[in-house]
Parts: C-alpha cells; sequence; structure tokens
C-alpha cells in the first residue's frame, strides 16, 4: 500500500527513552522471556552494551516520520535470533508482520537463519512469523520459528 513502507534506521542511544517505554509496556513485559521488571539504570547499561555488540542488529521501525518499532536480531555463528516490538499505539495494524519480513534483507550478510522464540500464548507474535513463511517447531511453552535465508 502506497505510503505504508516501513523503513529500518539503525537505533542509537537517542533511542533509549522511547525502547525504555516500549520495554515496559505491559504485553511486551508479559511475553518477554525475561518477565522481570527493569529500571532506567538497568536499561541505559543495556543499550550500550547492545550499541557496542558488533553481533547485535537493532533497529527503529520508521512509518512516514514515526517511530512505530523496533527490531532486534542477535547472531551466533550466522543464525540470527529475533527480537521485535510494535510501539502500542501501532498495534495491530499489520506492522509486526511487516517488520518481521523485513528482516531477512536486514542482516542477509551476516545471517543464513533467522530464528524467533515466542511465547505458546503469544499468538500475535505467532502469526507474524507464519506470516513470513517460518517453520514452527513446539515445545511446551515455547514456540520456535525458523527460516533459511
Ligand atoms: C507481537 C506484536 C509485535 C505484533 O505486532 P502487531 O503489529 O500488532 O501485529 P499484526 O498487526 O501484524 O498482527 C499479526 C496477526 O496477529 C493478530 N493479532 C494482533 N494482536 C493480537 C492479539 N493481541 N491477540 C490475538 N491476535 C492478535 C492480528 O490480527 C494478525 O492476524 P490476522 O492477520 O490473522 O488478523 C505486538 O503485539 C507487540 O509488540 N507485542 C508485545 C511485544 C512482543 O510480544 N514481541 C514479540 C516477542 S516474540
Amino acid at each position: 500500500m502506497q505510503g505504508e513502507n516501513i523503513e529500518l534506521r539503525p537505533v542509537t542511544f537517542k533511542d533509549a527513552e522511547i525502547l525504555f517505554n516500549w520495554r515496559k509496556d505491559f504485553y511486551t513485559q508479559k511475553n518477554s522471556f525475561s518477565e522481570n521488571d527493569i529500571i532506567w539504570e538497568e536499561h541505559e547499561l543495556w543499550l550500550k552494551r547492545k550499541l557496542q555488540d558488533p553481533n547485535c542488529f537493532m533497529f527503529i521501525c520508521m512509518l512516514q516520520g514515526s517511530a512505530i518499532g523496533k527490531l532486534q536480531i542477535d547472531v551466533v555463528e550466522r543464525i540470527g535470533n529475533i527480537g521485535f516490538v510494535v510501539a502500542p499505539e501501532a498495534r495491530r495494524k499489520g506492522y509486526g508482520a511487516k517488520i518481521i519480513g523485513l528482516a531477512a534483507k536486514a542482516v542477509q550478510k551476516e545471517v543464513d537463519i533467522l530464528i524467533g522464540l515466542v511465547k505458546s500464548n503469544n499468538i500475535a507474535s505467532q502469526k507474524c512469523f507464519l506470516k513470513n513463511d517460518y517453520t514452527c517447531f513446539t515445545g511446551g511453552d515455547t514456540h520456535v520459528y525458523i527460516k533459511s535465508i
């Protein structure tokens, strides 16, 4: 759809506050594998570490000048582990599925396989991977989505 193109730009330290707010969102916290509450000082340290990590590729997803989400891919031995969040006010508009669709191109030089670990009750996230032709393996409370790129 015209005007609906999401673009990725690298995260900078200036994004600390928006990332903190998204991380503190109830559903983000509930769907995260580390459900514990976080404080600002911890978040700043985490972001500094991630920005210095050559194996972490983190992007802000931009739509018509607004930040609508985050895509993070942590790479170990050419396997990229995807984390993503859509801003609470931008959810349920199809952006999550589109963001997953951008992951392969974002790290195609560094990655052969993309994976996503999703809690079994996180239906929205599961649909985002399935819509992008990831294969699902279920194991108890975690669904693993895999795609070769
Ligand atoms: C998961 C998340 C990224 C999905 O983003 P989104 O932009 O809302 O997703 P989409 O609009 O692309 O929706 C994808 C599908 O999920 C469905 N969906 C969205 N939110 C849903 C919800 N709360 N419950 C059930 N289904 C939902 C949509 O209807 C759509 O399915 P459909 O096409 O069959 O109708 C977003 O909900 C989010 O940021 N959640 C908190 C963080 C998180 O869970 N991240 C992923 C960790 S693995």
